[in-house]
């Protein structure tokens, strides 16, 4: 049966949410909300990034500027959340008041204590629940994740990750992001993609030991930490403020006891293999991309279809409290336990 699908918050992600929902067969995008009704008019097209949808027909669906009277009129099978960080909170609570599935961006929210109210709202409704940590589906670390577990090129000697962009200035209200209060900043909005991988693919470590560079006026720029998962060694830097010309750059580099494997999408092959024995090579992976991976497992989720557990409020909770962590670390200079 179709589900009915209303996307609230209609910028960068609302748009390219807007592209995966579209491709889902059996979901019917019903409505769009945008506290500005401007955004309709125009297309952000985030830091660069192609997955968005950049048509101005939306077709059937109805255009709200108010989530509750929008919930009201169309009473949505799935509420996308797609709001800046510092609204997930209130909204996801909302839309499970209405009696919705409610799927949410990362970061879950701005610390420990607001995602734990959102695990209540979610437990209390009888719904599901998902945080949209894409990487967990982008299929360049699913293989990663698979050769970890396999044991094919036996254990993880060392792993590193890195994800460094440009200024997050592409909001309508781009400043948001740059407002600590409300994104979080570099190490809750951006770098904790790569946290959140380290705890997917190594558990949640034991402890961590960050060191930060942070602006004039004290905002967080860069961020390095070292994770102790108790075995491997295991880092991810992240950064905001890159040169426009630099523009975004995610890598990883895993060294296996028989292989290495190494992301970097600006190299002429992205995602490489080097085993100890053999020819490097270059795996055949899905051409989507991990934003309509995610959607489409969490539709079939709802749609009571069985699913592999990729990810669970839980451990998207746990990435704010491990990211929380490295915050305290790199301000106190000392490792945190965790
Ligand atoms: N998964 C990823 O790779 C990825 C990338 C970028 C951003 N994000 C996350 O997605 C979320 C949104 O980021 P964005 O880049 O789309 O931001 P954005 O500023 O481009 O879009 C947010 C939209 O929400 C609207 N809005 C604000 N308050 C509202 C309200 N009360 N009701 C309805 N609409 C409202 C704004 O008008 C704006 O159009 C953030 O949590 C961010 O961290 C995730």
């Amino acid at each position: 049966m179709a589900k009915k699908i209303a996307i609230v918050g209609f910028g960068f992600m609302g748009r390219t949410h807007y592209a995966g929902w579209k491709e889902i067969k059996g979901a019917k995008i019903v409505a769009l909300c945008d506290k500005d009704l401007s955004q309709f008019k125009t297309v952000v097209t985030g830091d660069g990034d192609k997955k968005v949808d950049t048509s101005l027909d939306y077709g059937d669906a109805k255009l709200y500027d108010d989530m509750g009277k929008m919930l009201e009129a169309e009473k949505p099978d799935i509420v996308d959340i797609t709001l800046p960080t510092w609204l997930h909170l209130p909204l996801v609570e909302q839309a499970f008041q209405s009696g919705a599935n409610v799927i949410c961006e990362k970061p879950m929210s701005l610390d420990v204590a607001s995602c734990q109210k959102m695990i209540r709202a979610w437990k209390a409704s009888g719904k599901h629940f998902m945080i949209a940590q894409c990487l967990r589906f982008w299929p360049e670390y699913v293989y990663l994740k698979n050769l970890i577990d396999s044991g094919k090129y036996g254990k993880v000697v060392a792993a590193s990750f890195r994800r460094f962009n440009i200024s997050p200035g592409w909001g309508k209200n781009g400043s948001w992001f740059l407002n600590e209060e409300k994104s979080g900043g570099v190490a809750l909005d951006l770098h904790i993609h790569d946290t959140d991988m380290v705890q997917f693919l190594f558990g949640t470590p034991k402890a961590v030991t960050s060191r930060a560079t942070y602006t004039d006026d004290g905002a967080m720029r860069y961020i390095s930490t070292i994770y102790d998962v108790g075995g491997p060694t295991v880092i991810a830097e992240g950064s905001w403020g890159q040169p426009p010309s630099f523009g975004f750059e995610a890598t990883f580099m895993v060294s296996f006891e028989k292989a290495t494997v190494v992301l970097d999408a600006k190299r002429s092959a992205p995602l490489m293999v080097y085993p100890m024995k053999g020819e490097p090579f270059q795996p055949k992976l899905s051409a989507k991309s991990g934003y309509q991976l995610e959607l489409e497992w969490f539709f079939k989720l709802v749609s009571g279809k069985k699913v592999p557990v990729v990810t669970t409020p839980e451990a998207c909770a746990d990435s704010v409290r491990i990211v929380a962590a490295e915050k305290k670390s790199a301000k106190t200079q000392k490792t945190v336990k965790l």
